[in-house]
């Protein structure tokens, strides 16, 4: 009996969240602006190892900016973001602004994005997903080129011979700034393919990726330079690194172009948190995950692309890690959405430690009532809604995980 009342309470919360009922500060008016407002800070485009010894990366993704009503709140969730994290370093792994007809509706949603990261000094790395560009009103390069009419960007557009662009590496050099201690790569893994299924990182961009991983192991006295890589659309291995089994299950998701096939976290897998939806990955696989096991320095790869899945699996030595959307949303499943934060100490760069901040850890009931009392009417109303619907989320989200791993007996949920 306890367990159908469980399972009727879950669907009644269900149900209610489908609804949006707990949608009452959706049409809240938009008149908060934080384009062109602030003050720059100068910047020193060399990333290097804080005094500490700690390099601190904010990974941001998927805001999935227009001109709505969510708009001001995204800008709102990537400022709590850098003030509450003081990262040296923000990647932002595409599918920022939605495209308009009209370039200048993009570069007025690119203006609110930067200037956040410009007025606090943070050096930003774009790179694009499969939207970015998608109606070309404005080409991948023309939104390259204005993201890097800020000085905080460090972005690369990497010239025609490389596919896509917005494919580079950033250096990070030692605390005392001496030496290259540690890698990070970007890519821009395009949009689609001919038939519009998604696509990849291509074999063009894999060469230029060995030859300048090649070229930084012979700089560093033939060891190689350990690395994370950011980008947006997940490596086809994804479904390789998880389960397959026969029937579904809960929590086992369809592979994305074999509807015959069901997947679930491996058992005796290194797992970290939850998937939420199927993996997205791109159709055909140009070689990109073995070419990064081949040179053996990637200690793991980060992902945007399925706004709520935030997990890691370790596959063949790296960790595949895909990262909540940064982006608010007028929806109780939406206040999983969140950052990640990824920490290296250069004391030893064969390991890293990350975490997750979804909405609802940010944006609690007493950070709603600290808000209010200083006087920030806006943050707190945000603040109170997220808090409210993260609660009934969270709480759909126990009893959905507690039915699931009692009927399985397996573990669905694992922490960050
Ligand atoms: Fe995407």
């Amino acid at each position: 009996m306890k367990k159908r009342i469980f399972s009727f309470v879950s669907l009644v919360l269900a149900f209610i969240m489908s609804f949006g009922i707990f949608s009452f500060f959706g049409k809240s008016s938009n008149k908060v602006s934080f384009a062109n407002t602030e003050n720059n800070v100068p910047l020193d485009k060399k990333i290097r190892f804080g005094e500490d010894g700690k390099l601190r990366i904010l990974h941001v993704t998927d805001t999935h900016l227009v001109h709505d009503s969510n708009r001001d709140k995204t800008y709102y969730v990537v400022r709590e973001a850098c003030d509450r994290e003081k990262p040296d370093l923000a990647v932002i792994t595409g599918d920022i602004v939605m495209n308009y007809e009209d370039p200048t509706m993009t570069k007025d949603l690119i203006d609110g994005l930067m200037n956040i990261f410009q007025s606090r000094g943070i050096p930003v790395a774009v790179t694009f997903g499969n939207h970015d560009s998608e109606e070309g009103a404005m080409s991948r390069e023309d939104i390259m080129a204005y993201y890097n009419t800020y000085s905080c960007s460090i972005s690369v557009d990497d010239g025609e011979a490389i596919s896509g662009c917005g494919t580079y590496n950033i250096p990070i050099y030692s605390s005392s700034g001496d030496k290259v201690a540690f890698n990070v790569w970007v890519f821009d893994s395009n949009d689609y393919d001919e038939e519009k299924r998604y696509s990849g990182v291509k074999e063009d961009q894999i060469s230029w990726y060995k030859s300048t991983s090649d070229a930084l192991k012979e700089a560093n006295g033939g060891e190689k330079v350990n690395s994370l890589v950011f980008q947006h659309i997940i490596v086809p291995e994804i479904y390789d690194a998880l389960e397959k089994v026969k029937t579904p299950t809960f929590f086992t998701f369809k592979h994305l172009y074999n509807e015959k096939e069901y997947y679930r976290f491996a058992k005796d897998g290194d797992n970290r948190g939850k998937i939420n939806e199927k993996p997205c990955p791109g159709y055909y696989n140009y070689g990109q995950f073995d070419a990064l096991v081949e040179k053996g320095d990637v200690l793991a790869m980060f992902f945007g692309h399925d706004h709520t899945n935030a997990f890691s699996v370790k596959h063949k030595g790296i960790d595949i890690v895909n990262s909540p959307a940064t982006r608010y949303k007028n929806n109780p499943y939406a206040t999983q959405y969140g950052y990640r934060i990824v920490e290296v100490d250069e004391k030893d760069t064969t390991t890293y430690t990350t975490r997750v901040e979804r909405l609802y850890d940010v944006f609690t009931m007493d950070y709603a009532k600290e808000l209010k009392a200083q006087g920030d009417k806006y943050g707190h109303k945000l603040a109170r809604k997220i808090a409210i619907d993260g609660w009934f989320q969270k709480v759909a989200d126990d009893i959905y995980v507690a039915i699931a791993e009692f009927f399985t007996g397996r573990t669905v949920r694992y922490d960050d």
